[in-house]
């Protein structure tokens, strides 16, 4: 088997020449990605690990794809700002939309004035403020409170599949899974989640560094139509307070005692929190079964070791090591952002104060200095510190919820359907920051 996978099945994840790698590391550009780095980006992070660590790019910002630089960056949040108030690059600038049709206050488009207020682009005081409320809804004791009905969620759309006897990965399992858990979170009505994904892949599809104008307007439409329906959830969660040990809603209104949020606060942290949660948990889901395709000798590995699990602890086991696998492998958020507040020295280059930073996690979880053999897919990896949660004080809030979702799809999936198989090659997302598949025909025997 190559480091690529298996031949049979190299549609999904075409192979890419060395001097191809090279070519594109060499003047690599985030503006302008070819399809075939969106296919297959590896290469180019092996070559850029090896010879450019710390890449320049045409922009003047750095690319870091080593493993020990990233964790660097992420660990010193005291020189390393998330903010992005400052930025003057697309996807956070508003220059150019200085006075859109849609722009929410004077001067500000939707897009800018969502990312500058949701916890992840904040330093503190906000984003210590805004996670430690969402924390307080995410313990331990609620994500195990979920198990039941994500059980009954996942059983119903496999129900559904085994009727059909097969359909799509994506559409009709990976996708359905998390709009309803994070609508549950903030207790969404359902027959209100239909248009929640739509939004979601439109206001994270404007993170990406390339974007035409089509795709940056549905962004800022998507913000809007998003706030319009949350500012009435909102007033009506106000005038009837849900229980704050479950509805993250009612927990960001009351707040915990500290500092609340302003208005504007709460809405844009609500539609963030919506969003995060949607399309990398949909990646995890769908990228590992689609990965268990290209690679049949570890499918064929975990169908065995979840057989040999003399209980249900030693299935959860062999199932969590998978998921982090799979969260390696093929990180469904491969791209991060950071602005150094002053000069400082990374991976042993100096950078001035200002320099915008692009961490490659997707890059990072496959550095040779942290994994054995980290181009093949090792479902029984042990030790695995993958960046794709990211790392310090931004580590996703929801790292625990995503992987219990992880566990119970992917679990029940190959009890359900182990022997089923791909009909025909899946469509690539082929975006550079959030890596998954659009679609991904299936059968289930
Ligand atoms: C496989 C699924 C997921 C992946 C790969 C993922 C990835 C990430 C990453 C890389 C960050 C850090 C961003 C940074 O440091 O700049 C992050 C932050 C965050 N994620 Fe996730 N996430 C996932 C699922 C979820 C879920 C299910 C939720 C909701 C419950 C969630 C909520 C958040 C929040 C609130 C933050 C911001 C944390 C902060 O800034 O302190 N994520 N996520």
């Amino acid at each position: 088997m190559s480091a690529h996978g298996p031949a049979s099945t190299a549609a999904i994840t075409p192979a890419m020449s060395a001097a191809r790698a090279a070519d594109i590391a060499a003047t690599l550009d985030l503006r302008r990605l070819p399809a075939d780095f969106l296919a297959n980006p590896y290469p180019v992070y092996a070559r850029l690990r090896e010879t450019e660590p710390i890449k320049r790019l045409p922009d003047g910002s750095v690319f870091l794809t080593r493993h020990a630089d990233l964790v660097a960056v992420y660990r010193d949040a005291q020189t390393f700002s998330s903010d992005k108030q400052v930025e003057s690059g697309p996807p956070y600038n508003h220059a150019p939309f200085a006075q859109p049709p849609w722009a929410v206050a004077p001067g500000v488009s939707p897009l800018f004035q969502h990312h500058t207020s949701s916890l992840v682009f904040n330093d503190p005081p906000l984003h210590t403020r805004v996670r430690r409320i969402i924390m307080g809804a995410l313990t331990r004791r609620a994500i195990e409170g979920m198990t039941p009905g994500l059980v009954r969620l996942v059983d119903g759309l496999l129900d559904q599949i085994e009727a059909q006897g097969g359909g799509d990965l994506i559409e009709d399992f990976a996708s359905a899974i998390p709009v309803e858990i994070i609508g549950n979170l903030l207790d969404v009505p359902h027959a209100e989640r239909g248009p929640l994904r739509g939004w979601s892949l439109a206001i994270l599809g404007a993170l990406e560094p390339a974007l035409t104008p089509e795709q940056e307007a549905l962004g800022h439409q998507s913000v809007k139509e998003f706030l319009a329906y949350l500012k009435d959830l909102v007033a009506a969660r106000r005038r009837q307070p849900g229980d704050p040990e479950h509805d993250v809603l009612t927990r960001l209104i009351q707040g915990d005692g500290g500092e609340g949020l302003s208005e504007a606060e709460l809405l844009h942290n609500c539609v963030f929190l919506l969003n995060a949660g949607h399309e990398t948990t949909t990646n995890l889901i769908g990228n590992a079964l689609i990965s268990l395709q290209e690679w049949p000798e570890q499918r064929a590995q975990l169908m065995a070791d979840l057989r040999a699990a003399a209980s249900d602890e030693a299935r959860e086991a062999v199932l969590g090591l998978a998921v982090d696998e799979f969260l390696r492998f093929e990180s469904s958020n491969q791209l991060g952002n950071r602005r150094a507040l002053a000069a400082c020295r990374v991976g042993g280059v100096d950078l001035p104060a200002g320099a915008l930073i692009t961490l490659c996690i997707g890059a990072a979880n496959r550095d040779p200095a942290q994994y054995s053999a980290p181009e093949v897919l090792n479902l029984r990896r042990e030790g695995n510190k993958h960046l794709a949660f990211g790392f310090g004080p931004h580590q996703c809030a929801g790292l625990s919820l995503a992987r219990l979702e992880g566990r119970i799809a992917i679990g029940r999936f190959l009890q359900r359907f182990p022997d089923y198989r791909l009909t025909a090659t899946p469509l690539r997302g082929m975006r550079a920051r959030f890596r998954g598949f659009l679609n991904a025909p299936f059968a289930v025997r």
